[in-house]
């Protein structure tokens, strides 16, 4: 396996050059590096109208000989995955390459024998756990396509995940720890298997000791069902642009949409990109606090990392539990050297007595991450000086569940950083910013702000919407033409640098979580005695946004506190938890176009309570909304 790292600023811009005159050939390059059962026969085949996207054609893979395989000669007895529990009283597992290499292929064959072939979606509804990076893995040596969803959603989310990519299979866990709580998984699976026809089988893996229902000739536990497993699996043979996963992110409208990621492109952006912007050295250990349920589980502690021969911490908990220095304990106790969390998580430790971090020895610490959301100029000195105590560099890392991999960041100890700049795009990956106009500002030495979009495919870009290709083109391909639109605004300096300013669309990142506001204004909708909802984001002190509901009731219901708990359960269950509106208002009405738009741009102002300046409001059909909602507002 070779190293594909950029070691100094002067090479960032040449392998920048690079990719600009000649970007097949960059990739090729890198492409080479891999594992091929066969060479691809063409680089690239590209239509951003159409739109489709094809990387190394008629190439054939495994990602998992190239994440496993390749490993074990060299690296074999080296740790892939430290797992590290819920519980600190719980002992730490290490897996090493040879160990995961078997564990994967043993349960790749559980998969066969339950009829998992080529091509078969499979969802994955689980904790934190090795087995959830095992169940993956033998996913993708067999060729069946994993749907991960994030273990935090409801019943009636999986169930709408799993009945649009029909899946055969789910595996589950019947309980998880989750701080001091602990959740029955089984029983919320149970409930969506009542509407999902297309399961045939589920596997269930014991977390814990707990009597467990299970249904006769459905349910199956992964223990026994491993003890009939063959040892061995050969790898299925991948097309490059073969499915290797579908995961599902919120969108403009009520439905989830089913990114596709394929094989070939997705494993050389991701191990690139890993590689390139961590930097690591050869016994580093490196830990992305993320859950393996979003993209940056996906491509930064199971992809990237072991295509990579590194070690990934997985961990199981929460950074409250015992108490506010759990992560910085296992920092401490793992030797952490590269550590990748999110904004929000930054924020609330922030508020901290800083007595919890003081109290751990941070000293392995060489590199700091930050992903999912913009990182406010306190978080990152918060997190630079107490964490990486001025020494380490803060990557901050801006991407999308569609893009697969980092596509704007600093490579850490190279690129100089700039607080809550993303800085530069990585070799292969060509930002532009867009005008009101749909007209690209010029890269001159100017700053200038606008859409963020990008002009040229890279190899790990979502193919499509499963089963909706006429809707990826609508939402990515459809604002500007030729171009790939993010749905983010950016500022960018004279220097070329990007600071993500944030969504630009109806979807709000809360505590990093991506959430549609359509999706949650369905749910609200659902409650009998509410006629009409919209809901917003504001700035939230730690959550980056949160949500703000406004409610029309029914003429004969009364507003109270009882409807709004059930308005906040009825979004918990049919969306998740995470979703939940922070404050809900109830309203005579909203304002609306005379085209019947609601004018959310007003509602954002008013529940940020940011109303100086309401802008143009000559278009509204009921201007005395506005006063009505703003005397009542909450804040
Ligand atoms: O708005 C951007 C924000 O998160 C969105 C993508 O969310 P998701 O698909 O869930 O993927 C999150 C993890 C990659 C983006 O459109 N975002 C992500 N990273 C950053 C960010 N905003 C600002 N700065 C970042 N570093």
């Amino acid at each position: 396996m070779e190293n594909l790292q950029l070691r100094s600023f002067a090479e960032y811009k040449k392998a920048y050059k690079k990719s600009l005159k000649d970007p097949e050939g960059f990739w090729e390059e890198i492409a080479n590096t891999f594992t091929w059962q066969q060479k691809w026969d063409k680089t690239l085949e590209w239509d951003f109208e159409k739109p489709e996207v094809k990387w190394f054609q008629g190439g054939k893979l495994n990602i998992t000989e190239n994440c496993l395989d390749r490993h074990l000669e060299k690296l074999g007895n080296k740790t892939a995955i430290i797992w590290e529990p819920n519980d600190p009283d719980e002992e730490s597992r290490y897996i090493s390459y040879r160990q995961l290499f078997v564990k994967v292929s043993r349960f790749a064959n559980v998969l066969k024998n339950n009829g998992i072939g080529k091509g078969d979606r499979v969802c994955l509804y689980m904790p934190m756990i090795p087995e959830l990076a095992i169940a993956m893995l033998a996913c993708a040596r067999i060729g069946a396509v994993h749907s991960i969803v994030f273990a935090g959603f409801s019943s009636s989310a999986i169930a709408r995940r799993i009945n649009d990519s029909e899946c055969k299979m789910l595996i589950t866990a019947n309980e998880v720890y989750r701080g001091a709580k602990k959740v029955n998984l089984k029983e919320i699976c149970d409930k969506a298997l009542e509407e999902t026809p297309s399961i045939e089988t589920v596997i269930v893996y014991r977390r814990t000791v707990e009597p467990t229902a299970m249904k006769d000739g459905r349910d199956k536990f992964w223990f026994d069902e491993l003890q009939k497993a063959e040892k061995d699996c050969p790898a299925e043979v991948m097309d490059a642009e073969d499915l290797l996963f579908i995961l599902y992110t919120s969108g403009s409208t009520g439905k989830p949409k089913g990114m596709v990621h394929t094989t070939g492109g997705y494993l050389v952006g991701t191990t690139y990109t890993f590689q390139n912007v961590f930097q690591l050295e050869k016994d580093d250990v490196y830990w992305c606090t993320a859950d393996i349920g979003w993209i940056t589980g996906h491509s930064y502690i199971i992809y990237g990392p072991l295509a990579s021969g590194a070690t990934t911490v997985m961990f199981e908990g929460i950074p409250s539990y015992p108490d506010y220095g759990r992560f910085w304990e296992i920092c401490e106790k793992l030797k952490v050297t590269h550590f990748y969390t999110a904004p929000t998580a930054i924020r609330s430790l922030a508020k901290q007595p800083l007595k919890f971090v003081e109290d751990h020895d941070l000293s392995s610490l060489k590199v700091l991450g930050s992903v999912g959301e913009p990182i406010n100029e306190e978080a990152w000195h918060w997190y630079n000086d107490n964490i990486g105590k001025g020494n380490c560099p803060v990557v901050d890392t801006w991407w999308q569940t569609e893009t697969g991999g980092i596509m704007i960041s600093p490579l850490a100890g190279i690129t100089p950083t700039r607080p809550t700049f993303a800085t530069l795009p990585l070799p292969g990956v060509q930002p532009v910013l867009m005008d009101e106009q749909g007209e690209e500002i010029p890269n001159t030495n100017e700053p200038a702000e606008g859409r963020l979009a990008i002009k040229f495919p890279w190899p790990s870009i979502a193919r499509t919407i499963y089963g909706d290709h006429e809707r990826y083109k609508e939402v990515y391909y459809s604002t500007f033409k030729n171009k790939y639109f993010t749905g983010d605004g950016a500022y960018r300096d004279a220097s070329g640098n990007y600071r993500i300013t944030g969504r630009v669309d109806d979807i709000v990142i809360v505590s990093g979580h991506n959430l549609g506001t359509a999706a949650i204004e369905n749910a609200i909708d659902e409650h009998e005695s509410v006629v009409e909802s919209a809901v917003v984001g504001y700035p939230h002190e730690v959550k980056g946004n949160a949500l703000y509901a406004y409610v029309i009731l029914y003429n004969d219901i009364e507003p109270s506190e009882e409807l709004i708990k059930e308005i906040k359960a009825i979004v918990s269950e049919t969306v998740g938890p995470i979703a939940k509106p922070e404050k809900i208002q109830f309203v005579s009405g909203l304002p609306k176009t005379r085209s019947g738009k609601i004018m959310r741009r007003i509602l954002r102002k008013i529940a940020s309570n940011d109303t100086a300046d309401l802008g143009d409001t000559s278009t509204l059909l009921n201007p005395e909304i506005v006063d009505e909602i703003m005397a009542e507002a909450k804040h």
